[in-house]
């Protein structure tokens, strides 16, 4: 318990509390004031953005906005014509029988909570008038509310390879199911000799401190998607780097998750597809290849919706720490959306080293030499989790690795 890692796990997360308490409190400040109406109207005059032109048959709700002027390096985007509207994520039909969909479908409990038409990811054609005015009015990670219109847009614009609409590509299967594991850091991994069934998916989703080297055994090799908030990648740097996360997973296959948790998420995914520094901001003069490698290009990249993070906390994760000062800090872990995604885009899903019943025999994290309790941090809501994870593996919606 005295380790001095585990102070420091408690001294981040005190940063982290007092930090995001200040901002919360600036942006109260700030944001309630009527300020909302005139970022809009200041960044409307000179000109960066524009309605694209009307006149196509579309509703105005749909009108994509395109950033005008030429500020961004030199990269004169002009209003798109073309205005499609969003194709949601899910368009590709699936072969699988035995589906995590037919399963809920099936299911008289969890029929009533998944709506498989929720878009999962946000790519360049969710800029649109509508979506801004009404993203603006929550707060991250649900909405916009207090980011500037500029880095949101010029970050969504830059979403625009097919690519950026999917998690995968289902042609790349061949029929039947698409299998996908998703491996938590929990300690119920070590030891536990999953390597082989972990890998044997189609996909493997890893998140935060990942670790692999030594630990292929347990937890396998292969990652297909590493997903994470700035925030936590960093501090998982920074936190496992003793049991050896010296490095963000990189692969030419390999594709990141952004959960936008913050206005750091936008400014570092658009810094990565642009492959340079961070311009601005608490990671301001990162280089982004630093943690996703030199092959940076939008391809790689996936932005979680803030619709898609509202509707799985209204509806799969509603924490009664919802109902205290903390509610502005509450998010679902990041294992936990990682999960969640997989199972509104893969057919079938298996979940490694997430919380369990008899989470306190086992340590915090597979890596650890010496046995260390779980960390309940105070912005999640674990013991909600292990209940879901629990309800959805005996539903059969999902399998829950227990021992
Ligand atoms: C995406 O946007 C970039 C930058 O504006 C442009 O160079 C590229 O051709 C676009 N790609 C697609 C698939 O439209
Ligand atoms: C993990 O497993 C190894 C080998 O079985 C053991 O020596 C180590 O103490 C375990 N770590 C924890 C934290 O239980």
């Amino acid at each position: 318990m005295g380790s001095p890692h585990w102070k420091r796990l408690c001294l981040l997360l005190l940063a982290g509390l007092t930090s995001s308490l200040l901002l919360y409190s600036h942006y109260r400040a700030t944001v309630e004031a009527p300020t909302s109406q005139r970022i809009i109207a200041s960044l409307l005059q000179p000109g960066p953005l524009v309605p694209a032109p009307s006149g196509t048959p579309q509703g105005a709700s749909s009108r994509r906005w395109a950033l005008g002027g030429s500020s961004e390096s030199g990269n004169s985007l002009q209003p798109s014509a073309e205005l499609e509207e969003p194709e949601p994520s899910r368009k590709q039909p699936s072969p699988c029988l035995h589906s995590v969909t037919a399963r809920a479908k099936a299911d008289p409990k969890f029929r009533e909570i998944f709506r498989f038409n929720t878009p999962v990811l946000m790519w360049d054609q969710h800029f649109t008038l509508e979506t801004w005015n009404r993203l603006k009015t929550r707060h991250v990670p649900y909405g916009w509310q207090g980011l500037s219109l500029a880095v949101v847009g010029s970050t969504l614009q830059l979403l625009n390879a097919s690519a950026n609409r999917h998690l995968f590509d289902r042609a790349a299967f061949s029929g039947g199911c698409v299998r996908c594991a998703v491996v938590g850091n929990g300690g119920i991994l070590n030891g536990s000799r999953q390597g082989k069934a972990i890998d044997s998916h189609h996909l493997v989703f890893r998140l935060n401190g990942a670790v692999i080297k030594g630990f292929e055994e347990d937890v396998g090799t292969k990652v297909s998607f590493y997903g994470f908030t700035v925030n936590t990648m960093k501090n998982s740097l920074i936190s496992y780097e003793e049991y050896g996360f010296t490095q963000i997973p990189q692969g030419k296959d390999l594709r990141y998750i952004f959960i936008p948790s913050d206005v750091r998420d936008y400014l570092m995914l658009k810094s990565a597809i642009q492959g340079s520094p961070v311009p601005e901001g608490s990671d301001k003069g990162d280089d982004p290849q630093k943690y996703f490698g030199l092959e940076a290009s939008a391809e790689k990249f996936k932005l979680l919706h803030p619709d898609f993070l509202q509707y799985l906390t209204a509806r799969f994760l509603r924490s009664e720490l919802l109902n205290t000062q903390y509610s502005s800090l509450y998010m679902p872990s990041t294992g936990a959306l990682m999960l969640l995604t997989a199972l509104h885009t893969c057919d079938q899903v298996s979940a490694y080293g997430f919380i369990t019943a008899n989470y306190e025999q086992f340590s915090d994290h597979y890596y650890e030499v010496e046995k260390k309790p779980l960390v309940f941090y105070a912005n999640h809501d674990m013991l909600l989790e292990a209940a879901l994870w629990r309800s959805l593996h005996r539903a059969g919606i999902i399998t829950l690795y227990q021992r």
